[in-house]
């Protein structure tokens, strides 16, 4: 997974977890965790950033709010799927009970 340091210092991380792709970000001196492609068209979200409380796509600039998960108004599009998160002896923890099943 990754450690709270490494995550710190990188800002987002991208991660696989329970055959998802996860993306992990440092928010309000806490891990947090969300789907890690883009709702509209599956930008890898770790290539984007964060600024003012949203998370920025790098691919058409939607934004979506770090804590609901919901797009700007100027998007028609599912938001963020958010995951439990937290910090374990260091190492940032995902709730897999949360993410989604893996097909076959
Ligand atoms: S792929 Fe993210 S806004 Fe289009």
């Amino acid at each position: 997974m990754a450690t709270a340091a490494a995550l710190r210092q990188a800002g987002l991380l991208e991660v696989a977890a329970g055959g998802a792709v996860v993306l992990l970000a440092w928010f309000d001196g806490a891990p947090w965790a969300a789907q890690g492609l883009c709702p509209h068209q599956f930008a890898r979200l770790c290539d984007g950033r964060i600024d003012g409380g949203r998370l920025h796509c790098p691919r058409h600039q939607a934004s979506f709010d770090l804590r609901t998960g919901a797009p700007d108004d100027r998007w028609q599009i599912s938001g963020l799927r958010l995951y439990p998160v937290r910090l374990r002896d260091g190492a940032v923890e995902i709730d897999l009970s949360a993410l989604p099943m893996r097909s076959g």
